[in-house]
């Protein structure tokens, strides 16, 4: 089997999972879990049914891959790869209100459709239901140990993602940001849900100790991959592919990585030392880095990160036909950019 016929199999399993814990409690509060339901790409605006982009399920499909890898049961597994995902959009949707981006996934963000305070209120009961899915595994066959340890790695997982949130905000105002600052950011704001995928993935499977960390390193690398990967996409990408608007990283000054590396210019710092940037001055920093070859070199280092995730999982457990499918998975997310 390759990675797309896991797809297949395992992403209706994760949808009707996700319905179930976003189902809500219907009468009065059909508002709310509607606002829900249209950022999962399930409701329109009006909140009737669509089926609109719902994103690649991603984490909780590496999941179930890790956790079939190691020869587990996924179903220990799918309430972990559904809180991940709730955790996923939960962040998507403070993330959108933090960055001031009107576009998710093609449409417009939660937050641009019923307001700010409805796209916090919105995120907090999302942020919840994903720990409440966690507290499910007992009931689905996990030992009172692993569930445990699953919910601890759980919960310093949503702290480091706020902690790379944090860093990620204040590069805003800052031209100081070096290489090093840079991954300490995308470590929290995104390589460490992904490691977790992984990691939980393994460890609901019943790996030992040292094949779940194994899985860890090889989900932290791909993650540090992949964040590089949407740098590149957030500066040259089509709008049809990444659904939101193209350059709006660099309309919110971001210090994505093709920005930080090539933040030595002094044109690009005063340029990056303004309020704002209109539509020339974004093509001006797009133009400044070509000339550096800021593309090539963030394109390099996606490809580094990608070659030492397979190492880590080369090293993980018994290789597997699901093992193959996640080693084609990362070699297919690299594919996007190179
Ligand atoms: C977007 O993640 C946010 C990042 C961490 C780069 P994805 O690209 O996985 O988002 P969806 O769920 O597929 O839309
Ligand atoms: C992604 O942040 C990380 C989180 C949402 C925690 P970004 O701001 O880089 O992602 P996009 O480009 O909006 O999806
Ligand atoms: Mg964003
Ligand atoms: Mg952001």
């Amino acid at each position: 089997m390759n990675w797309q016929d896991y797809r297949t199999r395992y992403v209706p399993l994760i949808e009707q999972e996700l319905k179930d814990a976003l189902a809500g409690r219907g009468g009065v509060f059909d508002g709310y879990y509607g606002m829900m339901h249209y950022h999962m790409g399930w409701r329109d605006e009006q909140l009737r049914p669509v089926q609109a982009p719902h994103g690649k399920r991603l984490r909780p499909l590496l999941c179930l891959l890790a956790c079939e890898a190691v020869e587990g049961d996924v179903g220990h597994a799918l309430p972990a790869a559904t809180a991940i995902e709730l955790l996923h959009n939960f962040s998507l949707i403070h993330d959108d209100i933090e960055d001031n981006s009107a576009v998710r996934r093609h449409r417009t963000a939660l937050w641009k459709v019923w307001g700010l305070a409805h796209g916090i209120n919105c995120g907090d009961g999302m942020f919840a239901l994903a720990i409440l899915q966690l507290a499910r595994l007992p009931e689905c066959g996990v030992s009172p140990e692993r569930s445990l340890r699953a919910q601890r790695s759980f919960m310093e997982t949503c702290i480091r993602l706020t902690e790379g949130q944090y860093l990620d905000l204040s590069f805003e105002q800052r031209t100081d940001v070096d290489l090093d600052a840079y991954f300490k950011m995308i470590q929290g704001k995104t390589a460490a849900l992904i490691s977790c995928a992984t990691y939980l993935g393994a460890l609901l499977g019943g790996a030992d100790g040292a094949t779940a960390d194994a899985y860890a390193r090889f989900g932290e690398n791909l993650g540090l991959a992949f964040q590089v990967i949407d740098d590149i996409l957030g500066i040259w990408g089509q709008e049809e592919e990444t659904g939101k608007s193209a350059v709006s990283d660099i309309a919110e000054r971001k210090k994505s990585l093709p920005i930080v590396y090539a933040l030595h210019d002094p044109e690009l710092r005063e340029l990056y030392s303004h309020e704002s940037l209109d539509e020339q001055e974004i093509a001006r920093v797009v133009a400044i880095l070509e000339r550096h070859q800021a593309r090539e070199f963030a394109t390099d280092l996606a490809r580094r990160y990608s070659e030492q995730a397979e190492k880590d999982l080369r090293r993980a457990g018994p290789d597997t036909p699901a093992r193959r499918a996640i080693l084609e998975l990362s070699r297919y997310l690299l594919r996007r950019v190179s």
